[in-house]
Formats: structure tokens, sequence, C-alpha cells
């Protein structure tokens, strides 16, 4: 140990809230006093904040960690942390597979990190995980963004889809208090971040539980949020449809600031396994609130997670799906195959399909949903779109790479500069990326 700083490195799977969850770990790592080394080579303290949602990620961790272990034997004073949903959901266990693990710590647990990684000593606690009876938010943080934020409204979740481990390792749901979020978000406005991403598991049930004197829903925190001075885009992930009242179409229709571009999570277009799945709306309903959406929201871009091969997913289930994704036209989707948990309803059905089956409905889906956004995405060319600069192109550096308020990539020429808010005039289209030139460029 010849450096005086010790450095930290954070290893992040899974979904925004682990994103930003990371972003809480690495703050209270730097409150202790240690730096961020470049890569997990140079660090002297290694955290893989995990995922567990599906099979995958747990295999991708358990590659990361031999190699974790191979540093560790090289510089036994590395200590190796374990975070996030795997660990809550492997608990103790995470010992007896990756003994060389020093902590593990669920995802209500962050606040107390810094108690188990002390800068100096490193005293190392072996294991820690959630009372989830902490809101993490008024812990240091490190933001990896300058101009965009994100702002967590809500821990856990209270629905009972039977395919999902979320509840398990997240906790029943809590929200936090209106006042709260507005506070973090004046003062993120006031650092010079213009757009904000309110995130939980099921964001439309916001606020149903805080006690009657605040308890509110989530149009009324959209049109508090809108209200801030500086913060021009506001996004929020996800909705579920169950909850999608009228309130909050409203406020996403009259607020200047929050952006046309919903992400509403399908998972299937037949209603037999949506029953299934406890999802608790039908194809019908799903598509009555789409149109809703649409009428009442204007150039409105719809994004969806859909899975498939869920138990007793039949041939004419999946063409149902495949109708729904057809008609409704979404502009990007996350599509995935049902990955069995173990301790969900669905993990336990006795009619799982094959994994042939899956993969081939998959690629059925995947090509529907591309040839959909494609055309979704060649409607823009010629016309112009207000994108937020997020940086360089990432496979083009004399390029610049940004948003449009309907959340879809733009790679387009320009001088503009991170946070700029410019007009490109968009000139071609895939299913994924905008191209196109500030508006400026083409005008001179
Ligand atoms: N709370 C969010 C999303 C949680 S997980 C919501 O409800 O919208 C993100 C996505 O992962 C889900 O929408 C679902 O499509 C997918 N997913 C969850 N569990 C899964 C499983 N066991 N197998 C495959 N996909 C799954
Ligand atoms: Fe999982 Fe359903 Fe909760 Fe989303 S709403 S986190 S899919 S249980
Ligand atoms: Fe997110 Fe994965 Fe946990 S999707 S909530 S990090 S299981």
């Amino acid at each position: 140990m010849g450096r005086s700083m010790r450095r930290y490195h954070v290893t992040t799977f899974g979904c925004q809230m682990n994103a930003h969850d990371s972003e809480r770990i690495k703050g209270m790592l730097e409150s202790l006093g240690l730096g961020e080394a470049p890569g997990p080579e140079t660090a002297d303290v290694l955290v893989f904040n995990t995922c567990t949602i599906r099979e995958k990620p747990d295999t991708r961790l358990a590659a990361y960690l031999g190699d974790a272990a191979a540093r560790k034997r090289r510089h036994p004073e590395t200590v190796i942390a374990v975070g996030g949903c795997y660990a809550e959901a492997q608990r103790e266990r995470i010992f007896q597979l990756y003994p060389f693990v020093d902590v593990a710590f669920g995802p209500g647990s962050i606040p107390h990190l810094g108690e188990w990684i002390s800068a100096g000593g490193l005293a190392v606690g072996r294991s820690r995980f959630g009372a989830h009876d902490h809101f993490a938010a008024d812990l240091p943080m490190h933001r990896e963004r300058r101009h965009q934020a994100w702002v967590q409204v809500s821990m856990g979740c209270n629905s009972i889809c039977s395919y999902c481990i979320v509840p398990a390792v997240r906790g029943r749901e809590q929200s936090r208090r209106p006042g709260e979020i507005v506070a973090e978000v004046t003062g993120l406005a006031a650092e010079g971040v213009r757009e904000v991403t309110l995130l939980g598991q099921n964001v439309n049930s916001w606020g149903r539980d805080l006690q009657p004197a605040l308890r509110t829903e989530f149009g009324e925190l959209l049109r508090a949020v809108d209200a801030v001075e500086g913060i021009e885009r506001i996004r929020f992930t996800s909705p579920h449809p169950k909850d999608f009242r009228e309130p909050v179409i409203r406020a996403i229709a009259e607020c200047d600031a929050v952006c046309e571009h919903v992400h509403l999570p399908l998972q299937s277009g037949s209603t037999r396994v949506l029953r299934r799945m406890r999802r608790t709306y039908s194809r019908e309903r799903y598509l009555a609130l789409v149109e809703r959406l649409r009428s009442a929201i204007p150039d409105l871009a719809l994004g969806t997670d859909v899975i498939v091969g869920f138990p007793g997913e039949t041939e004419d289930d999946f063409a149902e799906t495949l109708e729904v994704v057809e008609q409704v036209g979404f502009d990007s989707a996350f599509t995935f195959v049902y990955s069995p948990r173990r301790g969900t309803e669905a993990a336990a059905m006795p009619d799982q399909v094959a994994d042939e089956v899956k993969g081939e409905r998959l690629e059925r889906l995947v090509d529907l949903v591309q040839r959909r956004a494609a055309e979704r995405n060649q409607a823009r060319v010629g016309r112009t779109e207000a994108v937020l600069v997020e940086g360089a192109s990432r496979t083009d550096a004399s390029l610049l790479r940004g948003r449009t308020r309907r959340n879809t990539t733009v790679v387009f020429a320009g001088s503009a500069a991170p946070g700029d808010l410019v007009d490109v005039v968009v000139e071609s289209a895939t299913s994924t990326t905008l191209r196109g030139r500030e508006a400026a460029l083409v005008a001179a």
C-alpha cells in the first residue's frame, strides 16, 4: 500500500434504480476519503452493485467476481463488497458461494455501508442486509452526469407480478415525502441540472402510503417539479398501467417540462397470460390506456417491456403479443426471455416453456419491434427536434450525441456543448437512432 489515497471502483448491473444507488455508494466511499479508481485493476475497494432480475446478470457477476478474487490473491488487502439485489436475494449464501467477499449488503442498507468499510483501517463487516427502514436520500452523492439527474421518489414495490423478484429484494413500497423531492430537485437545478428522471418501481402509486396530511398523487408531484425554475425536462420511470389515472395524464399533457415519453410495460398481449402474471389489466385495458394517452398528449413516444415464454404461454398467446406490438407501434421496447427466479410464484408453475421456443419467439418479437421503431423514427426525418446535448458520439468523436424530448438518441454534427438545448434537423433514422445536423448549420 504505497499510495496515500485508497481508491474504490464500483461496477453496476441492472436498472436505473441501481445506477442511482451506485451514485450514493460512490458518494459514501468518497465521504470516507477514498478516491475513484479508473478501473477495477487499480482499486483497493471493489464494489459490485448487483441485479438479480434475470439469470443473466447473476452469471455475469460470477465472471466479474472471479477477476476480483484473482486481484485479491495478488493484493490481499483488497476489499470486495457485493451490494444490490442479488446480494439481498442470496444473503448469507454469498459468503459460501464467494468466500473471498468481505462485505455484502442489500439495497436497503446503503446508508450503513460507511460503517462497514471505514477508510483508515478498513474495518470490514461480514454481512448487512436491509431492513429497508431508511430513505437514502440524505446521503452524500457522486452524480455521474452534470446536466441530468435521477431523483428517487419511492423505494420498493407493492405489486405481486408473479415472475418478479423485485418485491422480495426491495421490500414494500415507501414514498418519499413531496417536500423532500422538490427540495432535491431545486438543489439540482441550482447546480445546473436541466433534466430530471423521477425513479420508482411504480411511480403511479407514489404518494398513497404517505400520512393523511401529506397524501397526494403522482400528477401533483409532476406539477410541483415542473414549477422548479431551471428544470427543462422531466422524465419518470416506470408507471404501472394499472395505476395510470386521469390526473397524471393531464399533468403530462399540461406541464411544459414533462416530456412526451411514457415507458409503459406491456409484458404480454394476452389477457390470459397477463392474468397469470398478476398484472391486473387486460389486453383491452392496456390498449384503451394507450388511446387515452395518445389523444391527450400529442406526439407521444411510447416505450415498453415485453416478456416472452412466460409459463404456459402458447403460440396463440404469443401471437396476441405480436398483434399488440404491431398495433401500438412502440418507439422502443426492451424484450426479455422469461427467466424463472427462485421464490417467485411463476417459477413454481408446472408449464415452463422450452428454451428453444423462448429463443425463437424472442427473435420474432425483436424483428417486429425493430421494424415498428424504425418506421416511427423514419417519420421524424425532415423535422427539427429539440435535443439536450449529452456529449460526444460514442462511435465518432467529431459528432455530438443527445436526446429528443421523446427520448430518442440523436447523433449530429454541431458545435453545441453538453447541457445545451439545440435544434437539430433530422436527416436519417434507424430503429434506435436519429442522425442530423444542428439547425444553425443548416441555415448557414
Ligand atoms: N418496476 C418496473 C420494472 C421492473 S424490472 C415495472 O414494473 O415497470 C424491468 C423489467 O424486467 C420488467 O418490466 C419485466 O419486463 C422484466 N422482468 C422482470 N422479471 C423478469 C423475469 N423473471 N424474467 C424475464 N424478464 C423479467
Ligand atoms: Fe416487479 Fe411488477 Fe413491481 Fe414492476 S410492478 S417491480 S414488474 S412486481
Ligand atoms: Fe433493478 Fe435488477 Fe434490482 S432490475 S431493482 S437492480 S433486480
